[in-house]
């Protein structure tokens, strides 16, 4: 099966090809990118399992392809990680008509997203990502970021790559807790936007199936939901693209609390989620029963909704959140399955909501 996802943005036009042929990946890519010299970024994991197929696919193409690998994991999107990338780039000869390639999950599209962004003040770059995160969400919509002590993705850039080659098979080998983190996101977008893919993954969940079969489907689906938000709001500037954060405030304070150590993105996110049901009934924006259909597709999905963490430090946190104005927190609450609301929400409110979850 072969789908094109047209992105039409103001600064960048691109497609997503979600296909596993290798034929229409490179009928898209040497339309689009001119270049012969190819660096390619990758983790030491996606090193190890796919690199060696991927860059000899390349080279088959007579590609000139050059390569760096940074570690695995959050820290893989850390400023010594992208300090060594530029070094190694220059190194190597990487100028600023080669064409940067992220072959990996959500970590190596963000710093090789960011890498792009900024050596030589802006190279191309092509997503192929690898995890059902980066498939679903991360590898489109060009926000490119690193971490540093202070918080997640505090530093970084809107740039949009010039294609996405989304290849469902490069799931085979990945775990299950990583699949697991990938649905996250692909129950956001159900939240939010899609109460026929909260059925449809309510069905497929309660019969145990999320499988190859379901993959193109679930993932065709996130990328036209994304896609068609970051039309309308590129750069999150008229408030449609926020929706997005859905659950992610808490989420990155989370992560930011537990040193991104403890849960993976997805599980603070479906933990997020599950906070900003809580705080949604708790400001009456929906009933009981539309918080428990949240409660419900989550726990269906196996994930942990409830930790012991000090709320204080929480809040204080999620205070630091981009979204944030004057201290105020900015949430994205749910009205129904498909449908959400912003609102500023004063820390009292939060607290109490913290304090009830934090059991
Ligand atoms: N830019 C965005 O719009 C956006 C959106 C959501 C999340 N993110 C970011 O994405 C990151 C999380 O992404 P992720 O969940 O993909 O994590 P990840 O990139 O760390 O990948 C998860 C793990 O799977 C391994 N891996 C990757 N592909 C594999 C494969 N095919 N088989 C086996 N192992 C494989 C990786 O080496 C890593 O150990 C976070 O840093 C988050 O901030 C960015």
């Amino acid at each position: 099966m072969k789908r094109v996802i047209n992105i039409n943005l103001k600064t960048n036009k691109y497609d997503v090809i979600i296909s596993q042929s290798e034929n229409d990946f490179f009928t898209s890519f040497k339309e689009i990118i001119k270049t012969n010299t190819l660096f390619v970024i990758t983790d030491k994991n996606v090193d190890k399992l796919h690199l060696k197929y991927f860059t000899n696919l390349l080279k088959q193409k007579k590609y000139d392809v050059k390569v760096s690998t940074v570690p695995a994991g959050e820290i893989g999107k850390s400023i010594k990680s992208l300090s060594l990338l530029y070094a190694k780039a220059l190194e190597i000869g990487v100028d600023r008509k080669s064409c940067v390639i992220a072959l990996g999950g959500g970590v190596v599209g963000d710093v090789a997203g960011f890498f792009a962004a900024t050596y030589m003040r802006g190279v191309s770059y092509v997503q192929v990502p690898t995890t059902l995160l980066a498939m679903t969400d991360s590898s489109i919509g060009g926000k490119t970021a690193i971490n540093i002590k202070g918080g997640k993705n505090i530093v970084g850039a809107f740039y949009q790559p010039n294609l996405v080659w989304i290849n469902s098979s490069f799931l085979n080998t990945l775990s299950k807790r990583h699949i697991k983190n990938g649905l996250a996101e692909v129950i956001k977008y159900a939240f939010i936007l899609d109460k026929k893919l909260y059925d449809y993954l309510s069905n497929i969940m309660s019969s145990n199936i999320v499988s190859s079969k379901n993959f193109d489907y679930i993932i065709c689906k996130s990328c036209l939901h994304k896609a068609r938000i970051i039309e309308k709001d590129e750069k999150e500037i008229n408030g449609l693209r926020v929706v997005l954060n859905f659950g992610h405030t808490f989420a990155h304070a989370l992560e930011t609390a537990t040193e991104y150590r403890k849960f993976l993105h997805g599980e603070a996110v479906a933990m997020g989620m599950f906070f900003a049901a809580r705080l949604s009934l708790s400001l009456k924006t929906c009933g009981l029963e539309i918080y428990k259909e949240v409660e419900k597709l989550l726990k269906k999905a196996n994930f942990i909704l409830n930790i012991k963490i000090d709320e204080k430090q929480l809040l204080r946190l999620m205070k630091k959140d981009k979204k944030s104005i004057d201290g105020n927190i900015k949430f994205i609450l749910i009205e129904t399955i498909g449908k959400t609301v912003t609102s500023y929400v004063k820390d009292d409110i939060v607290l109490d909501v913290l304090k009830s979850f934090m059991r």
